[in-house]
């Protein structure tokens, strides 16, 4: 049984107590949250959880094995080390930090005290995710060309950074996890409207081998739409997340040109062929990443989505802050 203390009760901690509830191997023993509304709503929903003020409460307490940190991501640093330093494994919620410097001090002293950090990279145990992983290693879609993300709506806004680090950690941890390649630069456009932060913004990410990514996030969208299109040599397929059924569609489509010899015109051919929507897994992806976690650490393995990963994350949120105050210069990684 691994003991857990929660620090958030906001829009996203109640997801976390929920699950580690439910799962078998978990038990939340502590929840701590700044806001007194916030302490009512987790109290009246655990009667048997200890509810507190004070973070520190939860980092340093005898009685827990591990800290899920559901807080703002400016605070993240400071709750993690403390949890660290205190002995605790620690799941810690994207982006992983405000800055690769903070990631990178976590993930030296996890390595001393010989803890587990995992990144909540929710999307990477979703089945779509989990199945355009398994076409793309199937080589289904041959080589592959771009990756196309719109994840746009309207609000939430955070208070504390703009939508590129609100949004784009969920796209730039699937390309981490689906592209085989070290992204080499990122530019990154974006504009400022309301409170201070970018609500708009625009990210390419450019890899080795010609593959090219694109994310668009956006607050102030009239409507809410989470497409993804991923194009490859041989086959092009479509990610709808909003779709309740058919979320993946498989396009037999392409685009082949050959020049031949003694010939001036390029010979242009497209090919059009059938779309198939494989099977998804429906179950709810927080479930099954906070049941890896525990695998992790009852088993001593290193989650796939370990600290690492957060830094490569990170790494490429800086570099799109970066661009995006010099109005979209490449920045290098
Ligand atoms: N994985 C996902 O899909 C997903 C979805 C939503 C949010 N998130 C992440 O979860 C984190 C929290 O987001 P949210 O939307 O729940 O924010 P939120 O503002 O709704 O909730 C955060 C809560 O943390 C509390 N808090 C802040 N600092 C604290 C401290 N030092 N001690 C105790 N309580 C403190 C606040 O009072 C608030 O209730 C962010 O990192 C966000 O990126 C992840």
């Amino acid at each position: 049984m691994i003991r857990f203390g929660v620090v958030g009760y906001g829009y996203w901690g109640p997801n976390i107590v929920r699950n580690l509830e439910s799962l078998d191997g978990a038990q939340v023993l502590l929840v701590s949250d700044k806001s007194p509304a916030s302490r009512k709503r987790a109290q009246k929903a655990y009667p048997a959880v200890q509810v507190t003020a004070d973070a520190s409460e939860v980092v340093s307490s005898t009685n827990i094995d591990a800290v899920a940190i559901v807080t703002p991501v400016w605070s993240h640093f400071e709750l993690a080390k403390a949890a660290l330093e205190n002995g605790k494994h620690v799941f810690v919620e994207k982006p992983f930090t405000s800055s690769v410097q903070q990631a990178e001090e976590l993930i030296n002293l996890a390595e001393q005290k010989n803890l587990k950090i995992m990144v909540d990279h929710t999307f990477l145990f979703t089945g779509a995710v989990k199945k355009i992983q398994q076409l793309l290693e199937e080589g289904a879609l041959g080589k592959l060309y771009y990756y196309d993300s719109m994840r746009v709506n309207l609000g939430l806004f955070q208070h504390d950074v703009n939508v590129i680090w609100d949004l784009a950690p969920h796209d730039l941890s699937i390309m981490d996890y689906l592209i085989n390649e070290k992204p080499e630069a990122v530019v990154a456009t974006g504009q400022m409207h309301l409170n201070g932060y970018e609500d708009v913004a625009f990210i390419t990410v450019y890899f080795p081998g010609q593959i090219i990514a694109h994310i668009n996030v956006n607050w102030l969208s009239p409507v809410k739409v989470r497409t993804t299109l991923i194009g490859g040599e041989k086959k092009m397929l479509v990610w709808n997340d909003l779709e309740p059924d058919e979320k993946i569609k498989v396009y037999d489509k392409g685009v082949s040109i050959t020049s031949r010899e003694g010939l001036y015109e390029l010979l242009v051919s497209y090919r059009s062929g059938d779309m198939w929507a494989p099977h998804v897994e429906q179950a709810e992806a927080l479930r099954l990443a906070l049941g890896y976690f525990l695998d992790c650490v009852n088993n001593n393995h290193s989650p796939f989505n370990d600290g690492a990963a957060g830094l490569r994350v990170v790494k490429m949120l800086e570099a799109a802050n970066e661009s995006l105050r010099k109005r979209g210069a490449l920045v290098s990684l």
